[in-house]
């Protein structure tokens, strides 16, 4: 493992039973804390937007706007917000998708993303994949192109990989660290 890896990962604060009794939650507190490793995560980021020549970074609300939003600024890309469902004040694009338990959906403003962009999905954790699928879906209907996804953490275990690569259509899903 890389120093920045090793950096990112001792920064990463794992939490028994929450939200509740048998998950072991990730919590990226200590790493946003802590400058050196925020600003190596920010880096890292940015170095893979500007590798797949993204135009426009999309982060996925809440945890991905604190990782999105500086990288974008580092790659000197645009940032898109893309919210949970019922904050977006103008006209939107709307995706559902399945929870374990329901349903949830996410929402972009239409005008932010359009033919001709290359688009970066930012976020903090993969896990089942269903939210970064549904953002996917996001943008190609919006007639967007897909750069790729990347997280600083993905969950093997949940199998998010599999259940995007359809959705990723042969673009990268980039991970810093896999547990
Ligand atoms: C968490 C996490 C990812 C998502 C991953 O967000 O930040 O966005 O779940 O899960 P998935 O791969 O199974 O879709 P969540 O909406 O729980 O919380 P947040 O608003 O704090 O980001
Ligand atoms: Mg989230």
């Amino acid at each position: 493992m890389t120093d920045v890896k090793e950096l990112l990962l001792s920064r990463i604060r794992d939490v028994a039973d929450y939200p509740e009794p048998g998950v072991m939650f990730k919590d990226i507190t200590p790493l946003l804390a802590d400058p050196a490793a925020f600003t190596a995560l920010t880096d890292a980021l940015a170095e893979i937007t500007v590798r797949h020549g993204a135009t426009k970074i999309v982060g996925l609300e809440a945890r991905g706007f604190i990782l999105g939003a500086p990288a974008a600024v580092r790659a000197g890309v645009g940032f898109i917000p893309v919210r949970k469902a019922g904050k977006l004040p103008g006209a939107t694009l709307s995706q559902a998708y399945d929870l374990e338990y329901g349903s949830a959906e996410i929402e972009v403003h239409a005008e932010d993303l359009v033919a001709g962009d290359r688009v970066m999905v930012i976020d903090d954790v993969l896990a089942t994949g269903g939210t970064a699928e549904a953002s996917l879906q996001l943008i190609r209907r919006a007639g967007a192109d897909v750069a790729g996804v990347a997280v600083l953490m993905e969950l093997a275990f949940l199998a998010g990989r599999q259940r995007l690569e359809p959705a990723l259509g042969g673009a990268p899903l980039e991970a810093l660290i896999t547990v």
